[in-house]
């Protein structure tokens, strides 16, 4: 081991913070591999398989790994597209962050075996986040917990879900997560939420074949976060 020093940026040392000790670790779509060699470097995990779909990616990680004096027997680097080249049962812990809700979504959607299985997912979306929430609950998923992190000014959301049907969520659960109420970030996260919907809205307004119907929608959307957050700030004051 190096007596080189890993640091994690807020983002993905909140993510490393949701790793159970010891598990089995595969992150997807790791591109520096700086997350897997962070938790074997700090003796949280003493193996993972780290993937990507290109291979410049895998070749920084292995450059991360030798700097930092992670060997390949603890790191696995594996050039596949999402989980195609896992074979089930392969991980306890799988990690897909720093990439779209939607390449999240059909990454989850491309194998069969996650679903009724004991996989704990840890998903850390950078955009269409509403889109995830709703796609998984509606896709064979459960969403266990959130927890919230700010990286140089963006609030993002770190999502643990397994295995499991039945969960409706709420629009406000949609766009602003599930049982999160509690994180010291709740409030402004709400706030970004309701900005983005009424700028999203303000701007289909301005385009040439306004789509009125769309605007409306997320408007609505945004004045039924605006009640939640003020229930919860009322609440919170208590
Ligand atoms: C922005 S980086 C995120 C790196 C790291 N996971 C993080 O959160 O900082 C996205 C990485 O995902 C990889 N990627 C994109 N789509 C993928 C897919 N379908 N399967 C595996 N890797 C993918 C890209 O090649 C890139 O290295």
């Amino acid at each position: 081991m190096s007596d080189r020093e890993l640091r994690l940026q807020p983002r993905l040392q909140r993510i490393a913070d949701c790793v159970p000790q010891g598990t089995r670790l595969a992150d997807v779509g790791t591109d520096h591999g700086y997350l897997p060699v962070w938790l074997i470097q700090n003796k949280r995990i003493s193996h993972a398989i780290a993937s990507d779909i290109n291979a410049a990616p895998l070749e920084h990680a292995r450059r991360t790994a030798e700097l930092y004096g992670v060997d390949d027997e603890q790191l696995e680097l594996r050039l596949c597209a999402g989980l195609e080249g896992y074979a089930p049962n392969e991980a306890d812990t799988i990690v897909i962050a720093g990439m779209g809700g939607e390449t999240i979504a059909a990454i989850l959607d491309a194998v069969f075996w996650l679903r009724g299985g004991d996989t704990v997912l840890l998903l850390q979306p950078m955009t269409k986040v509403e889109l995830l929430r709703r796609h998984i609950t509606e896709n064979g998923f459960r969403i266990i917990s959130e927890r919230l992190v700010l990286d140089k000014g963006v609030i993002y959301t770190v999502i643990e879900a397994i295995s499991g049907t039945g969960q409706k969520l709420s629009g406000a659960e949609a766009w602003c997560g599930v049982g999160l109420e509690n994180d010291p970030l709740y409030g402004e996260y709400v706030s970004s939420r309701i900005r983005k919907l009424e700028d999203a809205a303000a701007g289909i307004r301005r385009g040439k074949n306004a789509n009125l119907p769309v605007a409306e929608a997320l408007e609505s959307n945004a004045a039924e976060l605006r009640i939640k957050l003020r229930e919860w700030e009322n609440a919170d004051r208590k």
